[in-house]
């Protein structure tokens, strides 16, 4: 659904205020969440049809869960990977693979596990919480791609060494990736203007990320069609779909060169 005339010009001054924000910025960064690939058709996680509303964390997105049973941990990311197979980028995606070029410093820091922003364009992002697409085996650490779906063998083993592989994804109860972390702070405490694009901001410590940016003097932008906790620190809290409103936006941008 579009936004109705309406709609836009009660949007458009904040629309252009956000746009001017670019126009003067040299360092941007990007937070992306669920709801950015939402309008791709991938469920978000704590929506209406969120997969934290049909299936229990604790059963399939835990070490404990891989232990006890790898296969079935197995069937629900190769079904993961079957719906993240059958869908394209879309045009929120698209803008920040374009402003990738655009800006001077862009840094696009995602919770998402899709691959959709490199498959949009986007060549440098840091994927907090892992790729769906990548296996990672549990004896050496090893990390390969793997685009297979459906899974030849479930649970996968590791081609080197039999041991089993295990989807290269961030479960609860682990730790991110201390250096891929330390880059996002490090980037959002150094940005002009931070985006917080299609994220509940509930889940930390990504959800730090844009108070740090703020905390740091840069603007923080909010764009979600629901209010968040992050809502209340956002300098610009755009109520609409990634989709729309990124596109909108990136209008305004071009419009001035
Ligand atoms: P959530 O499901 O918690 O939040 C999705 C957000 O996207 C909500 O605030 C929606 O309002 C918003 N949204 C929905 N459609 C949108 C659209 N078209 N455009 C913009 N926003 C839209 O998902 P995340 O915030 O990504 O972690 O969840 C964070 C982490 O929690 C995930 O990475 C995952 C999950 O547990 C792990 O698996 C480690």
């Amino acid at each position: 659904m579009l936004l109705s005339l309406e709609e836009l010009t009660m949007e458009e001054h904040d629309l252009k205020a956000v746009a001017g924000l670019l126009r003067r910025a040299k360092r941007v960064a990007v937070l992306t969440g669920s709801g950015i690939s939402a309008e791709s058709g991938i469920p978000t996680f704590r929506g209406k049809d969120g997969l934290w509303r049909q299936f229990r964390a604790e059963d399939l997105a835990t070490p404990e869960a891989f232990e006890r049973d790898p296969a079935l941990v197995w069937e629900w990311y190769n079904w993961r990977r079957g719906l993240m197979s059958k869908v394209e980028p879309n045009p929120g995606h698209k803008v920040l693979a374009r402003w990738e070029r655009h800006f001077s410093q862009f840094a696009l820091i995602t919770q998402n596990i899709d691959g959709l922003h490199r498959r949009a364009g986007s060549e440098n992002i840091l994927e907090l919480h892992g790729n769906i697409w990548k296996l990672r085996c549990t004896k050496e650490d090893t990390v390969m791609d793997n685009f297979e779906y459906p899974l030849s063998e479930i649970p996968p083993r590791c081609p080197s060494c039999r041991a089993l592989l295990r989807p290269h994804v961030v479960w609860f109860g682990e730790p991110l990736d201390s250096t891929n972390l330390n880059k996002a702070f490090l980037l959002s405490s150094t940005c002009e203007v931070l985006f917080s694009v299609g994220t509940s901001a509930l889940v930390h410590p990504a959800a730090s990320l844009p108070l740090a940016a703020a905390e740091s003097g840069a603007k923080v932008v909010e764009i979600n069609p629901d209010s968040t906790p992050l809502t209340s620190y956002a300098d610009f809290s755009l109520r609409g779909k990634a989709g729309e409103i990124l596109p909108l936006i990136d209008q305004y941008l071009m419009m001035a060169h």
